[in-house]
Order: structure tokens, then C-alpha cells, then sequence
């Protein structure tokens, strides 16, 4: 059987989204509508795996939907959607439980960093959590997923809860009419360039919602005077930027903000160094400030739009839903069959 190229990807609602989702992942959701069908995705069952205070889980949901739709995600084009409005997620993630091993989930990298010394006191859902992501990805035959690489092993898990099932039901498959595979062995799509923003006060850690200091992370609903302001406070070294690419080996800093500003300007780094090479920050910062405006100040004015008019998101996030579970439910229709369960 052959697959249509279908896109599937989610961001999870459990933090205000920052300049690293935006390059990392929301940016990169744009292109993919010319080339696929695409579905995007609120992960609501995915963020209480770790306790979230139930208001700011509703809030984070709508703040995420209205990033897609001020990013470029066409609501008409590509579904948009939150997960726990499409009740077919947790029904096959349950199947998926049955088919995964233990093994498989205990060897997963992320859980082991989320759980720590602590694993006995963490929710059985984190520990499943790359079931549910199966479920997400599968219960559409999604035939590409656009991920960073901290996700890579899940979408490999994803593969192999596809290959299990695609065998050890291979009778009841062939049975229902099904040519070859039953589920698609979803690839990981690669999008550009990986861009991985890091801390504006320390260039060795990531960019997140959790830094402590409040002007390490650019928020996508910042205004332009809070990114010009941390910007221009960023921390970086007293030398003057490289001509090319390799100069900036070891300054962690200086790497991280002509890489913000290669991917906010769509060049490469060594065309971004072409230009800005010999001078100092005191040219660099401005400049990244006035194009750190110009790209993300509008689209944190359309998220604050959007989220302030909640009749038309829930709008939007029905719509989607109702467009999901249409595909989602012949899928699973044929999958309760296969597994045997009576209708
Ligand atoms: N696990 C992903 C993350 O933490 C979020 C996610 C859940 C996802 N389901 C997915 C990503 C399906 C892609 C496809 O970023």
C-alpha cells in the first residue's frame, strides 16, 4: 500500500512559547502546507504528564493554536487542532500500550533525563508517553513528522509500534483487504538546517521557559521594546565577529546570535559573517534588534489578537478536530477490528 505524504507534528502547552519553538519547530510548520497534508497539533494529553495548573494548561493551549495561525499556519489549508477534543488519541495510545514493551520505554533518553533519581514518583503517563506520541502520529498514517533531534528516539519507537503491530497482526490486516502495511513507517523530516537557540545570558544552555533570569529568553509574545532590550543585553565576548563560519568555534555566544540572526533573515551563517565580519557587537546587536522586531513583533501582536478572542480559536480548534476525527476515525474503525475488539 502506498501512503499519502501526510504531516503530523505538536507542541506541548505546558510553558509561554520562546524564540526556540518559534526557529525550532513553529517556523518550520509554514513551508510544509504547499507540499502536504498538514496537521498540527496542541499536545494537551501529552503536557499533564507533569503536573500543570489546569488554568494556565487552557491558556498555553490557545496561546499555541494562535502561534501556529500568526506563524503562517493556515487554519483553512492544514488542520489545527488540541489533542483531547479527538478521544481516538487515547483509545489507540491504549492499543499501543499493549503492543510496546517495557523495555522500549525504559530505555528512552528523555524519560530517564525527566525522571532522574525520582522515577518511582513520576506519573505512569510520562512513562508512556512515547505510546501517545505513536498514537498521534499513527492514528492518521502520518507519513512524515518535522522534529528536533531530542525526538528522534521517539519517532523510532514510533517506527517499531508500527512494524510490531504491522506484524503481529499481519493475518487480520491482509484480511480486511489491506496490501502490505497496515501503518506507515513514519520518517523524520528533515527541515533546513537544525537551529537550536540557546540561553541570550548563556550560550552553553538551551533557551527555555524555565531560565532564571528573565532576559535570557525571548518570548513570542514579547513586544518589540522588551526583544530590542535583551537583545542589546545579551551576554557575548569583547572580540569583534569572525569573516566566516569557523571563526566562531568556542564562543558559544557569539554562534548563538549570528544564528538567530541567519534563521530570522533566511541566510546562511557565513552570509550573515560576509557582511557583519570586523565589527563589533556594537553594530551586530542593533542590527539583530531592528530584525528581531521586524520578523516577530508582528507576530506576537496577531497571537495577542487571536488569544483575546476566544469564540473564534474555539472556532478554529472545533473545526480542526472535527477535520481530524475524519480521517482518524475509518483508521480507527479498521484497527478495532484487526485487534479483534466487537462492534
Ligand atoms: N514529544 C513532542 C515534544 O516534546 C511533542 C509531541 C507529542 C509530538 N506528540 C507528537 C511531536 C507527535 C511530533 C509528533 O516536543
Amino acid at each position: 500500500m502506498t501512503f499519502s505524504p501526510r504531516v503530523f507534528s505538536g507542541i506541548k502547552p505546558s510553558g509561554d512559547l520562546h524564540l526556540g519553538n518559534y526557529l525550532g519547530a513553529i517556523r518550520r510548520f509554514v513551508p510544509l502546507q504547499d507540499t502536504h497534508e498538514t496537521i498540527y497539533c496542541v499536545v494537551d494529553m501529552h503536557a499533564i504528564t507533569v503536573w500543570q495548573d489546569p488554568e494556565d494548561l487552557k491558556r498555553w493551549t490557545y496561546e499555541i493554536a494562535a502561534a501556529y495561525i500568526a506563524a503562517g499556519v493556515d487554519p483553512k489549508r492544514s488542520i489545527i487542532f488540541n489533542q483531547s477534543q479527538v478521544m481516538e488519541h487515547a483509545e489507540l495510545s491504549w492499543i499501543f500500550n499493549c503492543v510496546a514493551r517495557m523495555g522500549w520505554m525504559a530505555r528512552m533518553t528523555q524519560f530517564k533525563d525527566k525522571a532522574g533519581e525520582n522515577s518511582e514518583q513520576v506519573s505512569l503517563g510520562l512513562f508512556a508517553y512515547p505510546s501517545l506520541m505513536a498514537a498521534d502520529i499513527l492514528l492518521y498514517k502520518a507519513t512524515g513528522v518535522p522534529v528536533g533531534e531530542d525526538q528522534k528516539q521517539h519517532l523510532e519507537l514510533t517506527r517499531d509500534i508500527a512494524k510490531k503491530f504491522n506484524h503481529d497482526f499481519k493475518k487480520q490486516i491482509k484480511a480486511l483487504g489491506h496490501k502490505g502495511d497496515f501503518f506507515p513507517i513514519t520518517e523524520t523530516l528533515a527541515t533546513g538546517p537544525a537551529m537550536r537557540v540557546k540561553s541570550l545570558k548563556d550560550g552553553s544552555k538551551k533557551m527555555s521557559k524555565s531560565d532564571a533570569s528573565d532576559l535570557s529568553t525571548i518570548y513570542m509574545m514579547d513586544d518589540a521594546d522588551l526583544i530590542a532590550k535583551k537583545i542589546k543585553r545579551a551576554t557575548t565576548d569583547a572580540d569583534a565577529l569572525p569573516s566566516e563560519a569557523a571563526g566562531l568555534a568556542g564562543r558559544l555566544e557569539a554562534e548563538n546570535l549570528v544564528g538567530i540572526y541567519a534563521a530570522l533573515s533566511g541566510q546562511s551563517v557565513d552570509e550573515v559573517l560576509g557582511q557583519f565580519g570586523g565589527q563589533g557587537w556594537g553594530v551586530f546587536k542593533p542590527a539583530l534588534a531592528d530584525l528581531a522586531v521586524e520578523k516577530l513583533a508582528p507576530i506576537a501582536t496577531e497571537m495577542k489578537r487571536l488569544v483575546a478572542d476566544r469564540g473564534e480559536m474555539d472556532k478554529i480548534l472545533r473545526d480542526g478536530a472535527e477535520r481530524a476525527r475524519a480521517i482518524a476515525q475509518p483508521i480507527m474503525a479498521d484497527v478495532r477490528n484487526i485487534v479483534g475488539f466487537v462492534r
